[in-house]
């Protein structure tokens, strides 16, 4: 069958392309290849047709570890890959009985989309059933049709993985439809993730940096919680959103060429007495076969046109929609030009390797990475 496969392949492609055949971890980004153990380290099997190309080649799936190439900095001078509605999860289970039949906009398990280097998650939280749920509904109520599991799950879930990874910090944002009184402070609770809590009253209330990351891992501050109810500061404790973050239009608004308006709740996103900047690049409907497209060049596109918006400054989240789909790079190569910009004012997170003064972007030598 292998050897079947490959013959079909090597006929459908290398008629077109000077490309050889390449196996066993050996292929590069935006290679043909037949399966993900062919492609290096980073990289998966995948095609994307909606950009009229049928042949699977390697693409990428993991971010870089933006520590990695520069650490100490305060937390604003990073940008984070975050998955918008990350449980909303193609094939996840019901745990009603009922068929969950709702948009679905991620592939791959919170716990792998963390593994691959998402630190941003997005969370319709409601009460239902007596308890906290994760659901993609709408008018504020969650059915059994659109409710995906208990909240629960997912926190214990991210409780391991900063228990395992005590260095990584992760954030979560809450589309909070919880009434029940201090629901949200007890499922945090029960799931452990109290220890880790970002306290409000450390937050920059008027546009000055954050902690660095080094200070936020001594003290172990790894998780930022933002809540869409302005309530629940006072009430809870979690910080209000849009009191923090500056964020853009999310949906078809969001992807409007040369545009960046923010999102009603927001303040304009040059407003400089926030100190973090969320970008939204996602359609209303999510369409798992069509994401590798807007993932890509439109995405990358974007990028400047946000930094503009916001007075110049790159987003520190960007939050998408299947996010491992794109043509080569995708979100991770979006994230590597906003970590670029962020940590030394470059176009190529490579040069920040070099530790040259901040915007001094030696193109000569950034080629060749020591
Ligand atoms: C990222 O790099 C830092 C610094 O080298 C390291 O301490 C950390 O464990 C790395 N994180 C992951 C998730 O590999
Ligand atoms: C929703 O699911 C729960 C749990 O399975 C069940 O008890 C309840 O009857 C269901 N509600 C409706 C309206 O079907
Ligand atoms: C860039 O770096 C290379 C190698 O260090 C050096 O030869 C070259 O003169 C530099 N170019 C500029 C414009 O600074």
């Amino acid at each position: 069958m292998r050897f079947l496969a490959a013959a079909l392949l090597l006929a459908l492609c290398c008629l077109h392309t000077s490309q050889a055949l390449c196996f066993n971890g050996q292929c590069q980004l935006r290679q043909i290849c037949l399966r993900s153990a062919d492609c290096a380290t980073g990289l998966f099997c995948s095609t994307c047709v909606a950009n009229g190309d049928l042949l699977p080649r390697c693409h990428r799936y993991t971010a870089t570890n933006v520590t990695d190439v520069r650490g100490g900095l305060p937390f604003n001078k990073y940008a984070w890959l975050t998955t918008h509605n990350s449980f909303a999860i193609v094939g996840a289970p019901s745990h009603t009985g009922e068929p969950i039949v709702t948009f679905e906009n991620q592939e791959d398990s919170i716990m792998d989309q963390l593994n691959n280097g998402v630190r941003g998650l997005m969370l319709d939280m409601y009460d239902f059933l007596g308890d906290v749920w994760l659901c993609h509904s709408f008018g504020g109520i969650c059915y059994n049709f659109t409710a995906f599991e208990p909240v629960i799950n997912t926190l214990k879930g991210i409780e391991g993985f900063l228990s395992a990874n005590p260095t990584e910090i992760v954030t979560i944002f809450i589309e909070d439809y919880v009434r029940s009184p201090n629901g949200l402070t007890k499922v945090f609770t029960d799931a452990g993730l109290k220890k880790y809590w970002f306290p409000v009253s450390m937050m920059p209330k008027n546009g000055e940096d954050w902690p660095t990351i080094t200070e936020m891992v001594a003290k172990n501050y790894r998780l930022l919680v933002f809540t869409s109810d302005m309530t629940k500061e006072a009430s809870e404790g979690i910080a209000y959103n849009w009191r923090y973050v500056n964020e853009n239009q999310y949906g078809n608004g969001g992807m409007k060429t040369g545009q960046c308006p923010n999102r009603g709740e927001s303040a304009a996103m040059n407003a400089k007495s926030r100190s973090l900047v969320l970008m939204n690049f996602f359609r209303d409907n999510p369409v798992q076969l069509e994401a590798c497209k807007y993932n890509s060049a439109p995405l990358q596109a974007m990028l400047p046109v946000c930094y503009a918006a916001a007075g110049n400054r790159w987003p520190n989240f960007l939050a998408v929609d299947f996010y491992k789909r794109s043509d080569g790079g995708g979100t991770f190569n979006a994230l590597d030009t906003l970590n670029a910009g962020l940590l030394c004012g470059c176009s190529d997170i490579n040069v920040c390797k070099l530790n040259l003064p901040f915007g001094v972007c030696n193109t000569s030598s950034s080629t060749k990475p020591p």
